[in-house]
């Protein structure tokens, strides 16, 4: 059966700008994939039912992002198929790696293709929108400096370069980190053009520190060794190396109970070719 790959974010900085009047805030992050993540596959049905074959622990099926996905994209086509969904996953829940997202996304991408829905990545980009914030990036399917809520795109090229990510044993849930009192939203707006690779800050750290100290815990392990930084809403925090190979041996050194991966970064989505 064929595997679908949904590969995890990082979010290179992230600006809170201002907030809209129904409560989302605008944004300016820089967006880039890496080669590691979850795994879908699909087996179709010629009937509408859509299932999960292995539900992710205390998530009803109404609540699964994929599930949610697949029951858009029918009710939005029309299509009478339906399909049964199962993933393997490895991204961590509340992690600020963009799992749920891009298993959305991935969904959307192949059911497309596996129904023959045939819409085009603009109008997932905008169905994804309905599912969450971070889910259009994923089937833009290329690095980006993001606005908006985090769905306009100007692509950006960026050199090759690994990534050492820490997963602290803590789960952020995003809306308390985004509507906290002490959230800085006014940073100022910057034109794409300005931005280069290194520049900014997340935000969202120092709220996430000040909740969960284990974030700031994990940032103080990778800080020996660049800037260290957290994506997203958090958990996880990440440093940027020339090499992989640079970054698996500082994972080396850090103590056994932490737990953490090295990454190549992507400027394009592995499935980029199944939409034009
Ligand atoms: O869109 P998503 O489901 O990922 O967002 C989760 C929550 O994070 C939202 O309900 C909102 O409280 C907050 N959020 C926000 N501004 C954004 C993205 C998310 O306030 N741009």
């Amino acid at each position: 059966m064929k595997a679908w790959p949904a590969p995890a974010k990082l979010n290179l900085f992230l600006h809170v700008t201002g907030r809209r009047a129904d409560g989302y805030h605008l944004l300016q992050t820089v967006f880039r994939f890496i080669d590691y993540g979850d795994t879908l596959y699909f087996t179709v049905r010629d009937e509408p039912l859509v299932t999960h074959a292995n539900p992710l622990p205390g998530v009803l099926p109404q609540h699964d992002l994929t599930v949610r996905a697949a029951r858009l994209l029918q009710a939005h086509t029309g299509t009478s198929q339906g399909v049964e969904i199962r993933l393997d996953k490895r991204l961590p829940m509340g992690g600020g790696l963009g799992g749920g997202s891009s298993d959305a996304a991935t969904t959307l991408i192949a059911l497309n293709q596996l129904w023959q829905t045939g819409l085009s990545r603009a109008e997932l980009e905008v169905l994804g929108l309905q599912l969450g914030a971070d889910v259009p990036i994923f089937v833009h399917g290329h690095a980006a400096f993001a606005e908006g809520v985090g769905e306009a795109f100007t692509d950006v090229h960026l050199l090759p370069s690994s990534y050492l990510v820490l997963i602290p044993p803590v789960s952020v849930p995003t809306p308390a980190i985004f509507s906290s009192p002490d959230l800085c939203r006014s940073t100022p707006v910057i034109s794409p053009s300005d931005w280069s690779a290194g520049q900014g800050r997340n935000d969202l750290e120092p709220i996430a520190v000040q909740l969960y100290p284990e974030v700031g815990a994990y940032l103080d392990l990778l800080r020996p060794y660049g800037v260290a930084r957290m994506s997203g809403s958090g958990a996880c925090v990440f440093v940027e190396f020339a090499d992989a190979k640079a970054a698996q041996a500082a994972l080396e050194q850090l103590p056994t109970h932490v737990r953490g991966f090295v990454a190549d970064g992507l400027d394009q989505h592995p499935l980029q070719d199944c939409l034009t």
